[in-house]
């Protein structure tokens, strides 16, 4: 095997040459952009059948036929009804979740029906054809794949892809059950604001030293806006040497805050005008009219972003009419002033979950295709207090690059240049107890107890231990999600259920009467939250240690240690979205929180 030494641009990487591609998919709500390495091939962005650099994230249904990126595009307009778009966010919801209700305003056209036996949601197209949002971003990785594999010219099966920051561990399971339906390898899930911050160190790495450099992205797309504050410092490893390090300090988010917002107001306000042109037409009664003045408002949007006006045109539009208006960024900004006003919203958030001052901030800069609205910049250079906003960045392909470039690294086949990446949990978890305790005057009453596994912020990946001392017989405990009161009220209602999961153990009494001579050292939890911030439990044990006599002519005393692995804990799923895999062993841990 010959090992061959590439170049592309600061990024050196070698690799064993017949080995295989590795892919990355950065999954935005609109459109995912796929890049891959592959043995002699430096990182590069796959083009699609198009031969374009991003492909729309939607799939258009028909009974024999799938139609996927920029064909299911066209079909949104001809016939809404078979089009689904925008799903992710519907990935682990209950149905009666805010973002479920806010699907349904956006897009009428849609039956969503509950799932009985999950209580989620299953897009109904007809008695036969229903899919639930896993099953249809299951069929969009697997397109990503053929993308890959058509482009990289062989298989490819490894991937990392991107998820929102704030995905919680029913929204990452979601996605990971959907990339095990396509069949794909997921070496990781990676936050997009971390991918991001990875390709623009990555970039830099030579402007990386002792110092520390602490810089805000702004990330603003079309379904989310997210702002992230970064460290990026050199840092001592143990085995090799100096290395450059970032670490994610600080993140603030609004789920719903982005361009496909904007052009839900902008179209409802052509609706209005066509309306007042046209009063004995209803334009909202024609799902085709409407998807026609949704594109022609994105298409508002973006001109508008550069011209003080614009003339909205559709030929056609209602029974052979035609539809112009003129509009005015002025009266796009007026429909959006509310909008707007969130903008700070996360640079607050984020501040705050990074204990940080703005003078600590390096510099500041956009990411996403909705900071281009020179409105949400301007409120931005406002609130960062800053004297420009950095445009330096590849804002739309920097999160696909930068998951490459950590698929590279994951990926045994290649070596890349090391890059520490130190990413937090956002969202605190804690385990909760109660225990029957005794009072003085011998009455007895319940206590509850709680112990923090993750606090806000808290580094991963990190595996984490508790152990509950005051236990003899069989009990049960929760994981659930610390303290969000962080969350903005919507984005609160939108994370769904705190309690993760609860874990009945049993067991521990046997352990007890099997080892009555020994001195019990608790029952140990073992938890992990791994590289893609999914926490699991590994196993649960009850620890044992005893006094022993060591060979009688050191006249040694030292203590033994026995540990009883349970036998059997069961969870008890409260906020379940997938199903369980069957248990294959006495130690199967149920991945259902
Ligand atoms: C996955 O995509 C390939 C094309 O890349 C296609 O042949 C195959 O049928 C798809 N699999 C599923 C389950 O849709
Ligand atoms: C570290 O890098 C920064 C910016 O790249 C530079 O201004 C500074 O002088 C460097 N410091 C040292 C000690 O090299």
């Amino acid at each position: 095997m010959a090992n061959k030494i590439q170049r592309s641009s600061h990024i050196y990487s070698f690799c064993i040459a017949d080995a295989l591609a590795v892919m990355s998919v950065d999954l935005g709500s609109e459109s995912m952009k796929i890049a891959i390495v592959k043995p002699g091939v430096p990182m590069e962005i796959v083009l699609n059948k198009e031969s374009q650099r991003k492909t729309p994230v939607t799939v258009a249904l028909k009974e024999n036929e799938r139609l996927f990126g920029d064909s299911a595009m066209g079909m949104s307009i001809k016939n809404p009804k078979i089009a689904l778009r925008y799903f992710q966010d519907l990935l682990g919801k209950h149905i009666d979740n805010p973002q479920v209700t806010l699907y349904r305003w956006r897009f009428p056209q849609h039956e969503l029906v509950k799932d009985e036996r999950r209580q989620t949601v299953i897009f109904k197209l007809s008695h036969e054809m229903q899919y639930s949002p896993e099953e249809i971003l299951a069929m969009v990785l697997n397109y990503s794949r053929g993308l890959a594999e058509e482009f990289a010219e062989q298989p490819v099966k490894d991937a990392v892809i991107t998820v929102p920051v704030y995905f919680n561990q029913a929204e990452r399971r979601a996605v990971l059950h959907a990339a095990q339906m396509a069949d794909l390898k997921v070496l990781q899930l990676i936050n997009d604001n971390t991918a991001v911050a990875l390709n623009y160190g990555v970039f830099r790495r030579k402007d990386i030293n002792a110092t520390v450099q602490n810089i805000m992205f702004y990330d603003m797309g079309a379904g989310n806006t997210v702002c992230t504050i970064v460290t990026y410092q050199t840092v001592k490893t143990k085995d090799s040497g100096t290395q450059p390090q970032l670490q994610i300090r600080g993140v603030g988010f609004d789920r719903t805050l982005g361009g496909l917002e904007m052009e839900y107001r902008l179209r409802d306000y052509l609706v209005k005008l066509f309306n007042k042109q046209q009063p004995s037409k209803d334009v909202r009664q024609n799902l085709r009219a409407m998807a026609k003045l949704l594109k022609e408002a994105n298409r508002l949007k973006t001109i508008l972003s550069a011209n003080a006006d614009h003339v909205a045109q559709i030929e056609g539009l209602l029974d052979d009419v035609d539809f112009k208006a003129k509009v005015s960024r002025q009266e796009f900004e007026d429909l959006c002033s509310d909008l707007f006003q969130r903008v700070p919203g996360p640079v607050l958030q984020a501040l705050s979950s990074a204990e940080m001052n703005l003078d600590e901030i390096d510099q500041v800069i956009l990411v996403g295709g909705a900071t281009r609205v020179p409105k949400v910049q301007e409120v931005l250079l406002k609130a960062v207090d800053k004297d420009e906003l950095g445009k330096n960045i590849n804002a739309d392909e920097a999160a696909a690059m930068g998951a490459v470039y950590q698929a590279a690294a994951l990926s045994k086949a290649f070596k890349v240049k090391p890059f520490i990446v130190r990413d937090a949990a956002i969202f605190p978890i804690q385990v909760e107890f109660t225990r029957e305790v005794e009072e003085e005057d011998k009455s007895k009453s319940l206590k509850h107890n709680k112990r923090i596994l993750f606090q806000r912020m808290a580094p991963y990946p990190q595996r984490k231990v508790i152990t509950f001392n005051r236990y003899t017989d069989d009990f049960e405990f929760c994981v659930n999600y610390g303290d969000l009161a962080f969350l903005s009220q919507d984005d609160l209602q939108a994370f769904g259920s705190l309690n993760l999961t609860t874990v009945k153990l049993r067991g521990v009494g046997d352990s007890f009467r099997k080892h009555l001579d020994y001195e019990s050292k608790g029952i140990k939890a073992h938890f992990n939250m791994d590289e893609s911030g999914v926490l699991s439990l590994d196993r649960v044990e009850s620890v044992f240690e005893t006094v022993v006599e060591d060979k009688p002519e050191e006249e040694s005393t030292l203590t033994s240690k026995y540990t009883v692995l349970l036998p059997k804990y069961i969870w008890v799923a409260r906020n379940s979205v997938l199903t369980p895999p069957p248990p294959t062993g006495p130690f199967t841990v149920l991945f259902i929180f």
